[in-house]
């Protein structure tokens, strides 16, 4: 596999998205989907901003690239490592 970029940074990615998908309320009637396949790179030292209304998933996506909470699908590598399956010690 080519390691990811980030196209805008001209850089190899350290932080790389593949088809992020993030629900809440899993198995119950309110199951909300609030992430629907995010792909994205960044560059380390690259400038993001992350834009949209409350209740837009921001802070969601922010729990999962800092590992605070797993994706419900898609892929989220670190440093060109698959964070998929890390422990609890590995995931710090
Ligand atoms: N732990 C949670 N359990 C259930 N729903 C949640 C949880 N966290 C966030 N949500 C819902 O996910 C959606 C996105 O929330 P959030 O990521 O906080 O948006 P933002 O940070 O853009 O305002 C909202 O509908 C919110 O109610
Ligand atoms: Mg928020």
């Amino acid at each position: 596999m080519t390691p990811a970029r980030s196209e805008a940074a001209g850089k190899p990615a350290i932080i790389s998205m593949r088809g992020l998908r993030k629900s809440y309320g899993i198995g119950t009637p309110v199951e909300t989907e609030v992430l629907h396949g995010i792909d994205a790179d960044l560059a380390e030292g690259e400038f993001c901003a992350l834009i949209g209304p409350s209740g837009s998933g921001k802070s969601t996506l922010l729990n999962l690239i800092g590992l605070l909470e797993p994706p419900t699908a898609g892929e989220l590598s670190v440093a060109g490592q698959s964070t998929k399956g890390l422990n609890e010690q590995n995931r710090r």
